[in-house]
């Protein structure tokens, strides 16, 4: 592992390439009320590593502090406390910006303009030439599932939410961003258009790209995205992959026939009689030295199924076991 220059007291990261994201204790606490006397902490200490190439899912209650987050790593606010790094450098280098996307919550649009001529606008705060303007607007507006009519001939105040949307998703991308954020992509889209954000979030991780997200809608999260993270209240309370996180409550659905049933019960608590001797439930131990115990028993084993916990069941689990221990 070789550590980067400036990721000094930045907890260890696991794999070779410095992380694209790195934070270490980060917090964020508004100050509110007419003297600026109250206290609204909504980051706690945040510490998170986020690497090249992954898509990377922040999930949390309504103002479990989501938004809070990716604004500091955008340099939108300064931590109250704590460091990060965007590819490697500290939050608030400007030269980082260049490499960013970002889809912001509540996008601000200019009503007067059409599609076409924001994202034109936004291109020129690039500085990217109009030839290359004219050959990638075109593109992004395709996988953003915008038309090309729409984008050129109507004003944004006629635009539909999801219209605005895929304008904020196209705008997000007119830099060709190595890392995008985005927040809350899915939001007023229609089973349509999160089809196709999905498609485009999975064709910028195709093309290399780094994509950290906030969303509420875990069933999209759980298609799309390699690693998550939960806040609640401002805390993170779990991390990782969905294969390390979804995979700590794996256990096995097996099927069967045959075999000693009070031996099978003591390996399946809820074992259930399907019929012609069938038999049915959910492992609970090593499923090596089940099916040695089966085969003793002169049992069979028809089907044996990973039985993984949704992502939904995940959070819920999660949120709840911080309500009750929080
Ligand atoms: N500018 C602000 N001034 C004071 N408090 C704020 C400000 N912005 C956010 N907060 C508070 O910080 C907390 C976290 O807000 P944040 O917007 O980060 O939540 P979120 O997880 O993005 O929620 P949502 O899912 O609703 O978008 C909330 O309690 C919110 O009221
Ligand atoms: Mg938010």
């Amino acid at each position: 592992m070789k550590p980067v220059a400036d990721t000094t007291n930045f907890p260890a990261y696991t794999q070779e390439q410095p992380p694209v994201v790195l934070t270490s204790e980060l917090r964020k606490v508004y100050r509110t009320g007419f003297f600026l006397n109250q206290k609204i902490i909504s980051l706690k200490s945040c510490s998170l590593t986020v690497y090249k190439g992954e898509t990377f899912g922040l999930l949390g209650q309504n103002g479990a502090g989501k938004t809070t987050l990716l604004k500091l790593l955008l340099n939108i606010m300064r931590p109250t406390s704590g460091r990060g790094l965007v590819l490697g450098k500290p939050l608030g280098d400007r030269t980082v910006k260049e490499h960013i996307g970002y889809l912001p919550e509540n996008p601000y649009f200019y009503d007067y303009l059409t599609g076409w001529e924001f994202i034109q606008l936004v291109a020129g705060l690039f500085q990217i030439p109009a030839k290359v303007q004219r050959q990638r607007i075109p593109q992004l507006l395709e996988l953003v599932g915008l038309s090309q009519a729409d984008a050129r001939n109507k004003q944004m105040r006629r635009y539909s939410k999801g219209m605005l949307q895929r304008v904020g998703m196209a705008q997000a991308l007119i830099n060709d961003p190595e890392v995008v954020f985005l927040d809350e992509p899915m939001s007023g889209l229609d089973p349509v258009g999160r089809l196709q954000m999905r498609e485009a979030i999975l064709s910028l991780k195709a093309a290399g790209k780094t994509i950290f997200f906030n969303s509420h809608i875990l069933s999209e999260v759980e298609q799309i995205c390699d690693r998550i993270a939960i806040l609640a209240q401002g805390e993170l309370i779990c991390s990782g992959s969905l294969n390390e996180l979804l995979g700590t409550y794996n256990t096995y659905h097996v099927k069967g026939q045959g075999g000693d049933w009070e031996i099978l019960q003591k390996w399946i608590p809820n074992l259930e009689f399907v019929s012609h001797g069938y038999w049915q439930g959910e492992l609970q131990g090593d499923a090596y030295d089940f099916l040695a115990s089966l085969n003793l028993m002169g049992g069979q084993i028809i089907s044996m199924n990973l039985s993984r916990l949704s992502l939904e069941e995940f959070f819920m689990q999660q949120i709840q076991k911080y309500k009750i221990i929080g």
